[in-house]
């Protein structure tokens, strides 16, 4: 659609959320609940957008700027109703035409955005209005019909008993021709329960002056949720991990519990990869194909390539190349790099730090800025000692390495190609190609000793 312009409603405080976050930042799954709303305008084509921001204005302006490029804000400092909120988009709205959103419906989607464009559209409508039906309509707007037609919307607080039986309720979506929402917003009064400007009765108003007002009835009552408690976000987390765990499904990616699986809008998982129960994938997380993961795995923006098996372990930001297996209870973090046929095992952490292929690191090691070569053995309990309360160094391994178990690598050192390091050793110096490095006491045995202690 030709100069189509979005305004997204943000800027309420969302006290039933009895939160100190404002409402529209908080989370379906990984994404912020305003972060879908203009995700969804934007994958419809729009790319001219404005947040119309108020309670705790700059974490939310902040919070959304750091995520979307070219989002427009206006700042409603006290908040006097849905109708006052689209006026401060000012100029904004002067020309085009006009969708309003709200921050707090996250599960609408690009389809239906588009569907209500179109409709508007082909019908040549001054504004169109979606409506659902739903069994309970309480809290909702009811859209008021005469012969068919819109007549007004009226808010539950302002019902009267028979209005409040009308389960045709207000989805809070509209697209108006700008130029009469701004003919309404001169006429738009606040004698209302609320005393608020209520961009609902500015319909009636265009319709009293001659405008079309247009009502599309909304297929799926979900997708326009309102989330007003925190009782609302567990059902909409609900919906959106099932419309991403069916995609995936059907995509033929095997989910053995969809149930308790929460994955990400924006993970990609290729086909016959399984995921096993308890498991979270986030961010902007890719995983290849014929992988198992889980259960009980939290992956956050990682990439993970093909047939690779992750059990009970968190990867945060980091990378694992093909048919290397992580876990039991490995902790990889930011900026770790994995490579092909490698083992990461049980109790062991990697931070920042790149492990060349064929390398194992089996058991209740850390590894943290460090450059490790091809085949690298790691024995149980190594640590690379890397920070000395001030600064951090790196430790770099070679290809075909063998660190004995017990080895602490105190950085900066490197252990040139095919070294050994004996178990138990404190290496402080660098260690040779092809040479043994043993840094620790020689035993001692006394013989008899027990007996002369006791005596
Ligand atoms: C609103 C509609 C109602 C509709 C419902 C759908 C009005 C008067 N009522 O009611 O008909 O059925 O949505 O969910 O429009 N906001 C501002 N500034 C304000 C007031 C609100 O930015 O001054 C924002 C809120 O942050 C929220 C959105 O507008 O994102 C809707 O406000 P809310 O108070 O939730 O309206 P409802 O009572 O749900
Ligand atoms: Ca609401």
């Amino acid at each position: 659609m030709d100069n189509l312009k979005v305004v997204i409603l943000a800027a309420g405080q969302g006290t039933r959320m009895k939160s100190e976050v404002p409402k529209v930042l908080h989370r379906v799954l990984d994404k912020t609940m305003a972060g879908y709303v203009i995700e969804a305008s934007q994958e419809a084509g729009a790319d001219d957008i404005c947040v119309i921001v108020g309670h705790q204005s700059a974490m939310v302006k902040n919070t959304l700027k750091d995520m979307y490029d070219n989002i427009k804000f206006a700042v409603q400092k006290e908040q006097l109703g849905t109708g006052h909120a689209v006026m401060q988009a000012g100029d904004f709205i002067k020309d085009g035409n006009i969708l309003v959103l709200c921050g707090d419906t996250p599960l609408i989607t690009a389809e239906t955005i588009q569907k209500l464009c179109s409709v508007h559209e082909s019908s040549d409508n001054s504004v169109t209005v979606v409506s659902m039906v739903v069994d309970d309509p309480t809290g909702y707007g009811r859209i008021v019909r005469e012969n068919d037609n819109f007549a007004k919307i009226v808010e539950q607080k302002d019902a009267s008993e028979d209005e409040a039986e009308i389960n045709e309720v207000n989805t809070g979506v509209y697209i108006f021709k700008a130029e009469y929402l701004n003919k309404a917003f001169e006429k738009l009064g606040n004698n209302n329960s609320q005393g608020e400007y209520y961009l609902t009765d500015t319909l009636e108003i265009i319709k009293n002056d001659g405008g079309k007002v247009g009502i599309m009835v909304a297929d799926d009552a979900d997708e326009f949720m309102g989330v007003n408690s925190k009782l609302q976000l567990s059902q909409a987390i609900a919906v959106m991990k099932e419309r991403i765990n069916t995609k995936l499904m059907l995509e033929g990616v095997t989910i053995t519990d969809p149930a308790s699986t929460y994955i990400g809008k924006d993970v990609k998982i290729a086909p016959d990869t399984i995921i096993y129960p308890g498991c979270m994938l986030e961010g902007k997380t890719v995983i290849g194909k014929s992988c198992i993961i889980g259960p009980n795995t939290r992956i956050t923006s990682s990439q993970v390539d093909d047939c690779v098996t992750i059990q009970m372990s968190v990867l945060n930001d980091a990378k694992v190349k093909s048919f290397t297996t992580v876990g039991p209870f490995a902790y990889l973090r930011p900026n770790s790099c994995i490579g092909e046929h490698c083992r990461i095992g049980d109790f062991v952490e990697i931070k920042n730090s790149n492990i060349d292929d064929g390398t194992k690191v089996s058991h209740l090691t850390y590894v943290g800025d460090s450059d490790v070569g091809k085949c690298v053995n790691f024995g149980c309990g190594t640590v690379t000692v890397n920070y000395d309360g001030k600064n951090k160094y790196r430790c770099k391994i070679g290809n075909e390495v063998f660190i004995g178990c017990n080895t602490n690598l105190v950085a900066p050192v490197e252990i040139a190609d095919r070294a050994y390091t004996a178990a138990g050793s404190t290496i402080t110096k660098n260690v040779p190609e092809d040479s043994l490095a043993i840094a620790r006491n020689r035993q001692e045995n006394k013989e008899g000793w027990r007996k002369k202690v006791n005596k």
